[in-house]
């Protein structure tokens, strides 16, 4: 299988799937606080996906080649696990990060987005992690264009990444995303510019870095699915899904709840009135 490119109709049903994969986050973030168990977390977000969306959870049954079944229909992964967490009875306690990854079904299209939460009071090197991986998800969004290749995405992920001491997980990555769950292309979140695939409108994939504060060493647990930092260091991960437009990008999985997009990442303000004093008029 190669690179599928996305007609106009097809955008439209990754626009609401990817909506929906959103709108998930937004539900689910009132519920994130201490004393919670992932596993709440996880009925809670089957019930809507199902009952309320009208949807399937993309995870549940989950079974790529060589992985057992995944056995829920979110991925909570907590401190130092990567991703892949499975919701379980483990309470989440004040200062805990976790990642709450989602993915939906509708009509076919997949929608694939997670974003970091802190439980009550965040450790300020927790709140970097959290904030500055949400920043290194932008850069990368930001180099998508027509003609620009993967190379730039990962590069710019990478070097704003290890420029604030962290480290980037090199074994997973962002995922060509349609009708399948995980298509081509590949999108490492490393890399070197203007190398790899070339980017052509109608392309849609995932950007959703791995970030830890220590070593990028990984280790997998023995359920099958749960990915640590070998050296116990906090990581943090944010996703979004992404069309690659004539002009530049769309990001499919937007709603009412997103977080900020970053100054760096807002749209040019071409007509604002610019905010310089006036003039002085000096009378003749
Ligand atoms: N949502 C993950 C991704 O971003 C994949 C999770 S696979 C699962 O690609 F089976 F663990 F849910
Ligand atoms: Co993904
Ligand atoms: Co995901």
């Amino acid at each position: 299988m190669s690179i599928t490119i996305k007609t106009p109709d097809e955008v439209a049903g990754m626009r609401i799937a990817g909506r929906l994969a959103s709108e998930v986050l937004d539900m689910l973030t009132a519920h994130v606080k201490p004393g919670v168990t992932t596993d709440q977390l996880d009925k809670l977000c089957y019930e809507h996906i199902v009952n309320v969306q009208g949807a399937i959870p993309a995870p549940l049954n989950y079974a790529p080649p060589g992985y057992i079944p995944y056995p829920k229909s979110i991925c909570t992964s907590v401190n130092h696990q990567v991703c892949h967490g499975i919701p379980n009875d483990r309470v989440l306690k004040n200062g805990d990060i976790v990642n709450i990854d989602i993915t939906v079904i509708k009509d076919g299209w997949h929608g694939d987005t997670s974003r970091m939460f802190i439980v009550g009071e965040g450790s300020i090197a927790a709140k970097r992690l959290c904030t500055l991986t949400y920043e290194a998800m932008w850069k990368g969004i930001v180099k998508v264009k027509p003609g620009a290749r993967l190379g730039d995405i990962g590069h710019a992920i990478q070097s704003f990444a290890e420029g604030q001491g962290f480290s980037i997980v090199r074994e997973f990555c962002g995922h060509g995303i349609g009708r399948k769950f995980h298509e081509e292309p590949q999108v490492l979140h490393y890399g070197r510019p203007n190398t790899l695939e070339e980017l052509v409108p109608g392309m849609m994939f995932t950007i959703e870095p791995m970030i830890n504060a220590g070593r990028r060493e990984i280790r997998e647990l023995g359920d099958g699915w749960t990915i640590v930092t070998k050296d116990r260091s906090l990581s943090a991960q944010w996703e979004h899904t992404v069309l690659v437009t004539d002009t530049g990008y769309e990001v499919m999985t937007l709603s009412a709840g997103s977080p900020e997009i970053p100054a760096f990442a807002q749209p040019a303000a071409a007509s604002a009135p610019s905010t310089a004093p006036a003039p002085a008029t000096i009378a003749p």
